[in-house]
């Protein structure tokens, strides 16, 4: 359809039409409830009020899949729907749909953005096979609480690195040809916006209250970076912002999100959020709620119905809101008639077996995963394997189990994942390896045999993602207890940890000699791991997010404003009296087996001014056989400001692949752009002085450049 056929379409529809197209609900109204294709991703709303003519007035549906089920939901709506305008179906698919890709805080481990765009876009074709259009994803919520559940579908503490990410997402799901979403592509849901990490204590969907400076120059840049790719959706969050629930702030929603970071396509609401107004007491009843999330420019409501229940009420009220309803609507037409809807609502059933899983998407899966882990210790090069460990025992709740999806792993079936057990058998075909739950399974004779020990442990995969806060962040006693075992035999070992957020380890950390993070690595999880453990390929991840030493160390970031009692020996200090300063692994630690060094350092000018950004650059040799992606990183530290700046603060970083037994020389440039904050008035500004640049974990400058 040409635009002048949508307005006509428009025009010929009812406000109650109009509204059906703001209204997502689930799919079970169509085609009655079938627990293997629908996902409920929130508490039931108990009563849909929608008499029969309303329900099919809907626009969209939300958490169903398989193409047979897709299918039969669109033709079930079609057949009785007056205006026959398709559904579109959205899901969240955040780390996969059916190849399932490390959890999303596991991917930006990797820093790299191609890997981001192609997970994106492998998701995006399996989930266009299956007749699904948006999908809710990426999450670029800036974390620093891993009490909080959801830290795992984050990418970390950091916010240029979480915008940038959250952008090659984007590109990767929509895969925009010549202005329009392409045919493997799907529509992307930005989310949550806003500032939902933060919420107080890490527990979720708890009160955010933070000043406008932190906001514009941490929590909202991601947004600000990844809506320059232009996301067809942005989903509101559920959190109140100093003192307004997001789903009912004009200022958030208008004032900055649309004018200040130019958004100007759908924002949909959260699950239940406009219903959830309620319960935050600032509606009296479903008409005021609706009132006030229409007003704040909420254009889709997820899942609650009040739009619908109380449109005719709130518009003979307010008429001046039609223009904003009717441009909302014409967006959603604009959308399914990029989308190809109107000509073809349906997914092709047939071709969908071939293209869910294929050997490309499941390598790719495998890449990521061996790229999104971390090694934190190496004591001694206890990893890799060596050509004397042939006989293993691998121990732990993890050892053989095929549960390494992690939360949210949409059509993910753990029948398809490859154990850590599997994955070093298939490695190394000569490798014994003997697997057992505790160590007590574990017979003397086979223990006496073994040369080596992997303990693979961790934080069970329910226990993070949404809803899932938590207090205490230290490992299981069962766990501490089989790592002090393990030490006490006397063999060389190795842990290998999966969770879905940084855990406390201060008290079991000594103990282990060698530690590889994992997160929840997905479908390939235990090839991808293998290869790391037996040395084929090198570990090459580094942390996006601080691990604290203990639970109460929480929110720990790298890029804290400097204190006038900076963090020392002394008890007047800026430091807790019983735990040592600073996190147990930082933000960028991570380590290889490379053992690359860095030299020759040297950059452009010590000046830096509007027209002339500064260059450091410097040489990266690698001793070793290993080609890898090496993460290089740029921070830098202002003297001197009329506003406390962080400690910190990255300005850039790139991952440079590092030929084997050859060097490669980084090039990174900061401009006057990247030196300049928000001061206490909100105007950008620079001032002249000092900066010193550090580069990865330089505890002493390497250059300081003046402005
Ligand atoms: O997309 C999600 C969101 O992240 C949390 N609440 C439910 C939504 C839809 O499933």
């Amino acid at each position: 359809m040409n635009n002048n056929q949508l307005l006509e379409l428009l025009q010929t529809m009812t406000l109650e039409e109009k509204f059906g197209q703001l209204t997502q609900i689930t799919g079970e109204l169509y085609v009655g409830k079938v627990d293997s294709e629908m996902v409920e991703t929130g508490p039931e709303y108990a009563s849909h009020v929608l008499g029969d003519g309303t329900l099919y007035t809907i626009g969209s549906v939300i958490g169903a899949s398989s193409a047979k089920f897709t299918n039969l939901i669109q033709s079930e709506y079609l057949k009785r729907s007056r205006l026959k305008i398709p559904l579109l179906f959205m899901h969240d698919a955040i780390h996969g749909y059916k190849t399932i890709f490390p959890i999303p805080l596991g991917l930006s481990c990797t820093w790299d953005e191609e890997v981001l765009e192609t997970v994106a876009a492998v998701t995006a074709s399996e989930l266009r096979a299956t007749g699904i259009h948006v999908n809710f994803s990426p999450m670029v919520d800036l974390v620093r609480d891993p009490r909080w559940g959801r830290v795992m579908e984050s990418f970390g503490e950091d916010h240029l690195l979480s915008g940038n990410l959250g952008r090659a997402m984007i590109k990767g799901y929509q895969k925009i040809q010549e202005g329009r979403i392409s045919e493997a592509g799907v529509a992307a849901c930005l989310k949550h916006f806003a500032a939902y990490g933060a919420g107080i204590g890490g527990k979720d969907y708890n009160t955010v209250d933070m000043s406008l400076r932190e906001f514009f120059d941490f929590y909202g840049k991601p947004y600000e970076i990844a809506l320059k790719e232009r996301p067809k959706f942005v989903m509101s969050s559920f959190n109140t912002f100093n003192g307004t629930p997001v789903t009912a702030s004009k200022h958030m929603m208008k004032d900055v999100l649309r004018d200040r970071y130019g958004f100007d396509e759908l924002v949909i609401s959260d699950w239940g959020a406009v219903a959830e107004l309620q319960k935050h007491r600032v509606a009296e009843n479903g008409r005021e709620a609706a009132e006030l999330a229409m007003n704040a420019g909420i254009d889709i409501e997820m899942v609650s119905t009040l739009y619908l229940e109380h449109f005719e009420t709130i518009v003979a009220q307010q008429p001046a809101l039609l223009e904003d309803i009717n441009a909302a609507v014409m967006k959603v037409l604009q959308l399914k008639n990029e989308l190809g809807l109107f000509e073809n609502p349906y997914t092709n059933e047939e071709a969908e077996p071939a293209i869910l899983m294929n050997a490309d998407f499941l390598a790719a899966a495998e890449d990521a995963a061996r790229r999104s882990c971390v090694l934190l210790k190496n004591d001694n090069d206890l990893l890799p394997l060596r050509g004397e460990h042939r006989h293993i025992v691998l121990v732990g709740p993890f050892a053989g189990t095929k549960e390494l999806l992690g939360n949210w792993a949409c059509k993910g079936s753990f029948d398809d994942v490859v154990t850590l057990a599997d994955g070093l058998k298939q490695a190394d075909a000569s490798l014994a390896v003997d697997v057992y739950e505790t160590l007590a399974d574990c017979p003397a004779d086979v223990l006496k045999r073994s040369d080596y020990i992997i303990a693979a442990i961790g934080e069970h995969w329910g226990l993070s993602g949404e809803g899932h806060s938590s207090v205490k962040l230290e490992l299981e006693e069962s766990q501490r207890q089989l790592v002090k075992a393990i030490k006490a035999t006397g063999k060389p070992y190795a842990c290998v940890c999966f969770s879905g957020r940084p855990l406390a380890l201060q008290d079991i950390a000594d103990d282990m000699p060698a530690l590889l993070w994992c997160w929840y690595p997905g479908t390939r999880a235990g090839a991808a791991v293998a290869s790391l453990l037996t040395g084929q390929a090198t570990p090459s991840g580094k942390l996006t997010m601080s691990f604290p030493r203990y639970s109460a160390q929480t929110p720990i970031y790298y890029n804290e404003y400097s204190s006038g009692r900076p963090a020392n020996a002394s008890s007047y200090s800026s430091r807790y009296q019983d735990c040592e300063i600073g996190p147990l692994f930082p933000f960028g630690h991570g380590l290889t087996y490379a053992g690359a060094t860095y030299s020759d350092f040297a950059i452009s000018s010590t000046d830096i001014t509007a027209d002339q950004p500064v260059s450091v650059s410097y040489t990266i040799d690698n001793p070793s056989d290993y080609a890898y992606s090496e993460i290089a990183i740029l921070y830098i530290e202002d003297a001197v400001s009329r506003s406390v700046r962080p400690m910190r603060e990255m300005k850039a970083y790139q991952v440079v692949q590092v030929p084997a037994r050859g060097s490669v020389r980084v090039t990174m440039s900061v401009t006057l752009e990247d030196l300049k904050y928000l001061d206490a008035e909100l105007q950008r500004t620079v001032e002249r002085g000092a900066f010193r640049i550090y580069v990865n974990d330089t505890a002493q400058p390497v250059f300081t450049i003046t402005y």
